[in-house]
């Protein structure tokens, strides 16, 4: 149900402006003024004809804001391309522009994955954010467990960085020069480059960085800084000394992996403070997790909490945008990284808008258009539970008032070889991929305004994404 909602703005026609310079800012303020004009047009219009479904970017762009997401480089084709290209104006490579990715071997380069990814942004009249290219993590194994002397570290960090930056400079839009400094108390976290270099790492990288792409906005990015706390403090005190010493520094990144529940009630106050310094602030790697399965009312909550960022940002002139940590729950890193949480991003793992995605529209100012009260017959598909070979699945045929059934029968495809063993409570039958699914003897009737479920066993290898039921 929630798929048929539909987005809309009082405002906002595409616009495709022919030159990717100047800056985002300039095109936004442009897209914005010529915005105005068609929004007086679009109010006064029935609604109908207003509620054709907006893109974020087209909202956000009204606003004067960036809203971006992490991509993979190799998924950017199909459904993913056009979500990723019609919704976002700004791109990250997740991991794509990491020193592991760029020089796995010392001296040998792949940008690859880097080079698509910054492609397929200026095709899409989109910014990046490169990332990132000082950190303690994905660095390649010639690097960490090199022995380097202070001299030696110090080149290899700002070689590796005019180099990168240099490869891109004029089309990337900002860095994540320095990434993750800071322990949670506060200190600096002991890493190959602190423990060799000492705190001036930040200020060389950020050197190093202005001066192979004077036109890139240069930030320092971290996690738990997003409320107002010991770490986030630290990185205020840093930055503000930065600023002092004439260190080049253009903002703060608030990364916003956020756990159900924790939206820290000072967000919109730490982006302010930082702001009030002359900075710019992003939150880079939106994502709010969960324990899984996902249920709707932890889907509820969510979309009041990302809803709930996004108007964070909106409200302080100074933060520029929200990048979520990759838009669909089937390309996040949650599963993998925190074991039993998942479904942290606005798309689920079969590109469908969750309520999250709605929470973002309407903090954007759109406005969602619930569906009109059902009609007729529906069935709707859910997988209950899934194993690594196996899933069990559940058909609801619900009837809205006035409509009811004697018998049915649910078919679907299965696109991904997925083949059913058993089935409760309908009699099911599968050649190759096609399924069919007829009432037992004693649950054909499903009366006005009420639901028959019937539940599978299947096998699932790959992926497993939802088929559409049709009734009939
Ligand atoms: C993550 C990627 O999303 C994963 O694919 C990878 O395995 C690990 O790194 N903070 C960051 C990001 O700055 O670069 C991290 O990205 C997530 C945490």
């Amino acid at each position: 149900m929630r798929t048929s909602l539909r987005t809309s703005l009082r405002s906002s026609p595409r616009t495709s402006p022919t030159t990717r310079r100047p800056s985002s800012g300039a095109r936004l303020a442009a897209l914005f003024t010529g915005v105005s004009a068609v929004a007086a047009l679009l109010v006064a219009a029935p609604a109908a004809q207003a509620a054709a479904d907006t893109p974020l970017r087209d909202l956000a762009a009204a606003r004067g804001k960036a809203i971006g997401t992490a991509v993979t480089g190799s998924k950017l084709t199909g459904t993913y391309g056009d979500i990723a290209g019609r919704e976002f104006n700004w791109l990250t490579p997740g991991n794509a522009m990491k020193w592991a990715s760029v020089e796995p071997s010392r001296g040998t380069f792949d940008w690859t994955e880097a080079d698509r990814i910054v492609d397929f942004a200026e095709a899409h009249d989109q910014d990046v954010r490169g990332h990132t290219l000082v950190w303690h993590s994905q660095n390649p194994d010639w690097l960490a467990n090199g022995t380097w002397t202070p001299a030696q570290l110090r080149q290899l960090m700002t070689d590796h960085i005019a180099l990168e930056v240099g490869r891109y400079k004029g089309r990337l839009a900002a860095w994540d020069v320095v990434n993750e400094p800071f322990n949670e108390d506060g200190t600096f976290r002991q890493t190959l480059w602190y423990n060799g270099l000492g705190a001036d790492y930040i200020a060389q990288a950020l050197t190093a960085a202005r001066a192979a792409d004077p036109a890139a906005k240069l930030y320092i990015n971290d996690y738990n800084v997003e409320g107002v706390n010991a770490k986030s403090t630290a990185l205020y005190n840093l930055v503000k000394d930065l600023k002092a010493r004439g260190v080049p520094i253009d903002g703060v990144g608030l990364q916003a992996h956020l756990i159900l529940g924790q939206v820290p009630a000072t967000f919109q106050q730490n982006i302010q403070r930082f702001a009030d310094l002359g900075l710019d602030v992003a939150v880079t790697e939106l994502d709010i997790r969960m324990q899984t399965p996902a249920t709707d009312a932890k889907l509820a909550q969510q979309r009041t909490e990302y809803e709930a960022v996004f108007k964070a940002c909106v409200a302080v002139s100074r933060c520029t945008g929200v990048t979520v940590w990759g838009f669909t729950d089937s390309d996040s890193w949650i599963p993998d990284t925190f074991p039993g949480e998942g479904a942290a991003t606005p798309y689920d793992a079969n590109y469908q808008p969750k309520p999250a995605y709605y929470g973002i529209v309407t903090a954007l100012g759109g406005t969602v258009t619930e569906p009109p009260p059902p009609t007729g017959c529906s069935a709707a598909y859910s997988v209950q539970s899934q194993w690594n070979t196996g899933f069990t699945g559940q058909v609801t045929i619900s009837c809205a008032a006035g409509s009811s059934l004697s018998s049915w029968r649910a078919t679907w495809t299965f696109g991904a070889g997925q083949r059913i063993s058993q089935a409760w409570n309908a009699t099911c039958t599968q050649t190759q991929a096609a399924v069919s699914c007829a009432n037992a003897s004693w649950n054909g009737s499903v009366p006005s305004g009420g639901s028959v479920t019937f539940g599978f066993n299947a096998s699932w290898s790959g992926s497993n994404p939802a088929p559409t039921v049709t009734l009939g």
